[in-house]
This record gives structure tokens, C-alpha cells and sequence, in this order.
């Protein structure tokens, strides 16, 4: 039984609660994935990206991988954001090299009218059973972060088709027809907050919730149309689960002008990118929540002299006391070096003792 298993390092949930800890937890947006040659010949065993996600045993083994290599302090599940959509029938492909596409984008009120809810324990069992095989092959070793996208980031690629620079098709939609884009937002917001209950059912000790492009909106249509859904999915999600309380992260990238209105959420973490001093992020926040983040992901092209100054500035500027959790500022590069990503891992650990004391 997973949770007789006893967390040998419960350092990440404790810094996401702001309980005190002896040093400053850590692991990398997109640990799992192509900047490590043993993810690049997984992925190829599995045939591509979509059919690795779909198989427990392999969605596992890329998991674990980069904790076999660096002493990180949690695990996040391997799969994707696209997982939802793709259940909801909207055909998701990744053609090598050219990103995320659906061939069945979403339109119109129609199209929106008739997009299924998908069953957690049918079409999605498969990430329920990379959950629970991650858990069991833990060990718990340390804990385990499930995730969703926000609705918003979904629904741009839902509505886009793939990823996108002007957002025409939603940014159309938004201004032209916003009833049926709270329609689609309304939707994906229940269906993610049952999605990421089931993660926490099967085994997810921690959740995040990914808004990658909440930074392309106005500060008021952010919080019309981000931040109010993601409101939604915190709302309904179980907070607690085996005895422990389960943290919520959100993470809108580019949001770091508006901290203190995702504060006001009932989060416990948020996701702070580069772009904003850790300080000032953690003076706007008011020690309402934790704070993860921040580092540049392009430091890792640096010498290792220069990322462990960098992590030395990242964390003196959030500076004493808990309620840090280091990360990247977004996902690991792919042509970074693996030997570069175990200096910042190494260079957290030891450089933040000195704030626990
Ligand atoms: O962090 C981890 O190790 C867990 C795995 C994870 C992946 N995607 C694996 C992945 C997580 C948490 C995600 C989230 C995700 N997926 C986000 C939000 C976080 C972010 O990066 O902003 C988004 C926007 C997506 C959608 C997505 N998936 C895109 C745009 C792409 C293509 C771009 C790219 O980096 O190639 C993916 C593919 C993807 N998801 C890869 C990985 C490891 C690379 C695909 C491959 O192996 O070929």
C-alpha cells in the first residue's frame, strides 16, 4: 500500500506549506525529457512523445530518471498538458520538431456544445496508472507533483490548434463571442478538476497548475478569463488526502505583475518566472503563499562557477526562513547539458543551508 509507505523527504511539501526545513527543496520544470540521453532512447523505445505518456511502465521509468541522477526533492508525473484535450477528441499529434497540434480544433459554440467529458477512469487510466506505478516504484523517496494546464492555456491550444504567437482564432473568440469561450473555460474547469482529484485518488501528493500563457492577457482579462477558472479547479480540488495535506501550486508565466491577486486564491505556492526579483515577489505576497522559481533556464548554458552564483543571488533575494521552493523559472532547455542541470541542483542544497538556520 502506497500510503503505508512513510516520505523519507517531505522537504518540498513542507517549504509549500512554509514549514520550516533544514534546506531549500528543489527539482526542474521538464526534469524528464530530452536534454538526458537515457529520456531520448525511452521515448524512442515507446515509438514518440504521445505513446511514451500513454505507457505506465515507460511514462515510469522517464520519471525516475533524473532522480537517479540528481539528488532532487520531488518527483513530478511524466505526462502532459495535452493529455485533457486529446480525451476530449480534439486528435493530438506532435510531428517531430514542430510542437503540439490538434486536428480537430474548436471553433464555435457548436464545436463547444459537443466536446465530451472525458471518463477519468476510462480514457484517462492511463495517467491514473503512471500515478500509481510512480508512487509504488518511489518508494517514497519523495513525494510525488501531479499537474494539469489551466484552462486558458488548454483552450488556446484547443482553439488555436497548436501553439501560436498572435492568438488570433481565441483572442477572436474573446472579444467577439466571449460566451462561448467562458463556455469552453467553464468545461475545461470541471473536467481538470476532476482530472487532477483522480491524480490525487491514485497517488499525487502535491498538485500544479501550468498557465503557461496567462501572460498574454490584460491584467483584467486575466483575471476574467485565467485566473477566475483556475479559481474554479482550486475550489473543487481535494486539499488533503491520507492524513496530509495536498499543496496546490499555480504558475502563470509572465504573471509576475499580478502575484498578489493569485495570492488572494487559497493556493498554497505560486510559480514565479525570471522576470521578477524573488524579493519583491515575496513582499507583494504578503506570506499568504510559498514561492517557487526562479532562475533564468538559460543560466544552465553558463560555467558552473556562474550558475552557482546565480543560484546565490536567487536565493538571497528570497532570502531567511521557509516558503522556497527552487526551481527553474520554465522548463528545462533541451540543449543543456545534464552535468550544467546537477551543478544548480547541487549548488541549492548547498548554498541554502545558511536560510534555515
Ligand atoms: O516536467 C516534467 O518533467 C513533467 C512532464 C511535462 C511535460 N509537459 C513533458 C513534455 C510537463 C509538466 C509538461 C507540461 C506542459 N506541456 C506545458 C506547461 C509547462 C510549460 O512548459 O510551459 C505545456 C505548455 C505543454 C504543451 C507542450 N508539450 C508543448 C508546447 C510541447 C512541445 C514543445 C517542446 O518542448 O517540444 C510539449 C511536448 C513535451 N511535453 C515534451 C516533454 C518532455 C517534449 C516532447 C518530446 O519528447 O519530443
Amino acid at each position: 500500500m502506497t500510503s503505508a509507505t512513510p516520505l523519507q523527504n517531505d522537504r518540498y511539501l513542507r517549504a509549500a506549506l512554509r514549514q520550516p526545513v533544514d534546506y531549500t527543496p528543489v527539482w526542474m520544470m521538464r526534469q524528464a525529457g530530452r536534454y538526458l540521453p537515457e529520456y531520448r532512447a525511452t521515448r524512442a523505445q515507446a515509438g514518440n512523445f504521445m505513446a511514451l505518456c500513454q505507457n505506465p511502465e515507460l511514462a515510469c521509468e522517464v520519471t525516475l530518471q533524473p532522480l537517479r541522477r540528481y539528488p532532487l526533492d520531488a518527483a513530478i508525473l511524466f505526462s502532459d498538458i495535452l493529455t485533457v484535450p486529446d480525451a476530449m477528441g480534439l486528435g493530438l499529434e506532435f510531428a517531430q520538431g514542430e510542437g503540439p497540434q490538434f486536428r480537430k480544433p474548436v471553433r464555435s459554440a457548436a464545436d463547444v456544445a459537443q466536446l465530451p467529458t472525458p471518463d477519468m477512469a476510462t480514457e484517462l487510466r492511463y495517467v491514473m496508472d503512471a500515478v500509481r506505478t510512480i508512487r509504488r516504484e518511489l518508494h517514497g523517496k519523495v513525494p510525488l507533483i501531479g499537474f494539469c494546464g489551466s484552462p486558458w492555456t488548454i483552450a488556446t491550444y484547443m482553439v488555436e490548434g497548436s501553439g501560436s504567437k498572435e492568438y488570433a482564432h481565441i483572442k477572436g473568440l474573446m472579444y467577439g463571442e466571449p460566451k462561448t469561450l467562458h463556455a469552453l473555460l467553464d468545461k475545461l474547469a470541471r473536467v481538470l478538476t476532476d482530472y487532477l482529484n483522480a491524480q490525487v485518488a491514485a497517488g499525487a501528493q502535491a498538485l500544479m497548475i501550468f498557465d503557461t500563457w496567462g501572460g498574454v492577457l490584460s491584467p483584467a482579462i486575466y483575471r476574467e478569463f485565467s485566473l477566475r477558472y483556475m479559481q474554479q479547479i482550486l475550489d473543487g480540488v481535494k486539499r488533503e488526502n491520507d492524513g496530509r495535506r495536498v499543496p496546490v501550486s499555480l504558475f502563470t508565466k509572465g504573471g509576475g505583475a499580478w502575484l498578489d491577486v493569485m495570492a488572494e486564491t487559497g493556493c498554497d505556492m505560486l510559480g514565479v518566472d525570471w522576470t521578477t526579483d524573488l524579493a519583491d515577489a515575496r513582499a507583494r505576497v504578503q506570506g499568504k503563499v510559498a514561492l517557487q522559481g526562479n532562475l533564468d533556464p538559460g543560466v544552465l548554458y553558463g560555467t558552473p562557477e556562474r550558475i552557482r552564483e546565480e543560484v546565490a543571488r536567487m536565493l538571497a533575494s528570497y532570502g531567511h526562513g521557509s516558503g522556497h521552493v527552487a526551481n527553474l523559472g520554465h522548463g528545462i532547455h533541451q540543449f543543456v547539458s545534464p552535468e550544467k542541470a546537477g551543478v544548480f541542483v547541487e549548488a541549492v542544497h548547498e548554498l541554502s543551508r545558511q536560510y534555515h538556520v
